[in-house]
């Protein structure tokens, strides 16, 4: 099966995502607040972005872990943050004791859970009374001019690719927040963050983007030129967004969801 996150390799994904991820990693522990000393779980952690963020907070007597079903991207997360502990797990059979975990984050994992409120039970059994809870998930396409070019590009070179694709942006905070409250969550929120994010020149980026997510599917439809081709469109919708020098500044949007165990 086609794997949204990694279709290219777990090095590929982190090297091209973590401009994009960065400002919502910020918000996503600021949202649950680490402090030294206390233990962070990154559920579905891929290649560790807020497992490595989480580690600078909680400092050297606190202890983070990532799990995440996909072992490349846990061999990538390794690599990247070797203090941390992390697991191939999947999140609904979290290899932890009860009450491990003064909190829980989540980031762009929770879209893809065969069984949301069962992954949900899960985070709850190893987050200890009083503990945190937060997720992020996109905003819909209709809001993400970058993904939205991503999406018209695969329906043009690889529509076989729409399904895996459009997931990651229907998970809504209802579903999340009626999910949490079902499995004992309280104190629920939900809100939008729009961050504003400079891109790096799209000539090489948004290849290597869509190479990293797509290529598999890409070139499976239609080779080398598939993926050129792909790059080629999204650059052009994103044309008029596009500063002399090829750089882009380009709003994205999640939704910010918490809750207390
Ligand atoms: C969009 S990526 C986000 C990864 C990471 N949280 C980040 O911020 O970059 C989604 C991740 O969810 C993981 N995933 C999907 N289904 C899962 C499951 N059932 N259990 C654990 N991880 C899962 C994938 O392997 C992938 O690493």
């Amino acid at each position: 099966m086609a794997d949204a996150c990694s279709a290219e390799g777990p090095e590929a994904y982190d090297t091209h995502s973590a401009p994009i991820m960065a400002p919502f990693v910020a918000a996503l522990l600021d949202a649950v607040r680490p402090g030294p000393g206390e233990s962070v779980l990154d559920l579905a952690c891929g290649t560790g972005f807020a497992a490595r963020a989480a580690a600078a907070l909680v400092g050297p007597t606190g202890r983070v872990r990532g799990a995440d079903i996909d072992a490349g991207m846990i061999r990538v997360a390794r690599a990247r943050g070797p203090e941390i502990d992390f697991t191939a797990a999947p999140a609904d059979r979290l290899p932890y004791p009860d009450a491990a975990f003064d909190a829980v984050v989540c980031q762009q994992g929770a879209q893809f859970f065969p069984d949301l409120t069962a992954t949900l039970t899960e985070a709850a059994r190893v987050t200890r009374p009083g503990g945190r809870f937060a997720a992020t998930v996109w905003a819909p396409l209709d809001r993400q001019p970058y993904f939205l070019a991503h999406e018209r590009a695969l329906r043009r070179y690889a529509p076989d690719a729409l399904p895996y694709f459009t997931r990651a942006y229907v998970r809504t905070a209802d579903q999340l927040t009626t999910a949490l409250r079902a499995v004992g969550y309280g104190a629920l929120t939900h809100r939008e963050i729009t961050s504003d994010i400079a891109l790096p020149p799209l000539e090489e980026y948004v290849h290597g983007h869509l190479a990293a997510l797509w290529g598999g599917l890409l070139r499976a439809a239609g080779g080398e030129e598939a993926v050129r081709g792909a790059a080629r469109l999204v650059r052009d919708e994103l044309a008029p967004r596009t500063a002399p020098d090829g750089t882009a500044v380009l709003p994205f949007t999640v939704r910010l969801v918490t809750g207390i165990r």
